[in-house]
């Protein structure tokens, strides 16, 4: 990506907007790959960046989907539902029903008694095989403990429509520490072996979110090969011999987006420089950015050569004192008008916003590769869902 790319791409949608580079995508995942183990596949998280669903799909073995939103997206992009995984929290009984009846190739994750109970039912009722993962918790509100995740194994054992492929397990998010990695892998490769010995229950998949961790600010010093070489040999060190599934999210998408916002106003208070832009932080939220604590990668898309460095506090639109994009950044000539480039703004970024405070706009996106460029979405206004449409309905008030 270049930035005669990234000023076609705001000629086209207007500020603010995301520009996703696909080309980019694709060597990202490339890099992964040739980084892993040949054996391991790789299952991208869609709540990372839904934009990139379509564009991913190919590249990656599965999608994991967390919402009925999610679930919505990726049938609308036409996304192969045999490489679901239909993960989450809270499954909406309906829509989970309607999904399974139209389809059946996709995989369920189990995250709950009352879940299995939903889901075994189903399969049931439609007398329909159905493709469970069991969740084993990292400590959190997601996933079964392992006393619940024994009592599902042991009667979806018993049913011959329930087909138990393994477990999951997500580590967290931005996790650093190789060795923590390694530990958490080999426990969950005792656990497995224990389910072998004691369930005679060999699970053919774990699917395994290492929580890949993405550079987002100045100064992060991270060594990504030395880590993925050290996952690698964690892997490789298993004794489970089933298929590793890796779920992904920021570690791909990361690098591939542009956030680009236009400096609508500047101001001089007390000596320090205070520009103003169009966009704010309820259209961009980096992980671990509180306050504006930390320098992001950010930049002018046209420079001013020779003009003098200052430093310089970028806010957004928002009315609030907290919508501060980066705080004291050194920039040269900075000017309304003027577009600035946050980086590293491909993954989580353009959802995790409050996007609808204030009633602003959400910001266009552009999708970029070869040369092309496509409008993935308008600058679209938010102000008609804060706005009452009431229908009046009387109530019996004693
Ligand atoms: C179950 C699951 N898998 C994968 C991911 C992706 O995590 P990350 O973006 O840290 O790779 C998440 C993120 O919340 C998740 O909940």
């Amino acid at each position: 990506m270049n930035d005669h790319i990234l000023a076609q791409a705001v000629a086209l949608a207007g500020t603010s907007c995301y520009v996703f580079d696909i080309d980019v995508l694709k060597k990202r995942v490339a890099f992964l790959r040739a980084h892993l183990p040949k054996s391991i596949l790789l299952c991208y998280a869609v709540k990372a960046n839904p934009f990139l669903a379509a564009e991913i799909a190919p590249l990656t073995d599965r999608l994991e989907i967390c919402s009925p939103g999610e679930l919505d997206i990726c049938c609308r992009l036409g996304c192969d539902p045999d490489r679901y995984v239909i993960s989450g929290v809270y499954k909406a009984p309906d829509v989970i029903k309607g999904r399974f009846l139209r389809g059946g190739s996709e995989t369920y994750t189990v995250e709950s008694l009352s879940q299995y109970s939903l889901l075994k039912e189903l399969a049931l009722t439609a007398q329909k095989p159905m493709r469970l993962l069991l969740r084993l918790t990292s400590g959190n509100q997601f996933g079964l403990s392992k006393p619940d995740l024994e009592a599902v194994l042991t009667d979806a054992l018993a049913q011959p429509l329930l087909d138990v492929c393994g477990l999951q397990f997500y580590s967290g998010t931005q996790k650093t520490s190789a060795k923590r990695l390694a530990k958490e892998l080999a426990e969950l490769d005792a656990y497995l072996n224990e389910l072998k010995d004691r369930y005679a229950y060999e699970a053919e998949e774990l699917e395994y979110g290492p929580g890949l961790p993405a550079s987002y600010f100045q100064g992060d010093c991270f060594d990504e090969e030395a880590h993925l070489l050290a996952l690698s040999q964690a892997l490789d060190a298993m004794r489970f011999s089933g298929k590793i599934i890796l779920e992904l999210g920021r570690g791909v998408a990361a690098d591939c987006g542009w956030y680009l916002t236009r400096v609508v106003d500047d101001k001089t208070i007390d000596g320090q420089r205070f520009a103003i832009t169009d966009g704010g932080v309820h259209q961009l939220t980096y992980y671990g950015q509180i306050m504006a604590m930390k320098h992001p990668y950010v930049r002018l898309l046209t420079p001013h050569p020779g003009a003098k460095e200052e430093e310089w506090t970028v806010f957004g639109s928002l009315c609030t004192v907290n919508d501060i994009l980066v705080k004291r950044i050194p920039l040269a000539g900075l000017a309304i008008g003027d577009v600035l480039v946050f980086e590293r703004a491909g993954a989580y970024c353009v959802t995790e916003g409050m996007s609808l405070f204030l009633s602003r706009d959400l910001p266009a996106v552009v999708l970029h590769s070869k040369g092309m460029l496509r409008l993935a979405r308008k600058n679209t206004p938010t102000d008609g869902l804060n706005t009452p449409v009431c229908a009046p309905f009387s109530v019996d008030q004693e």
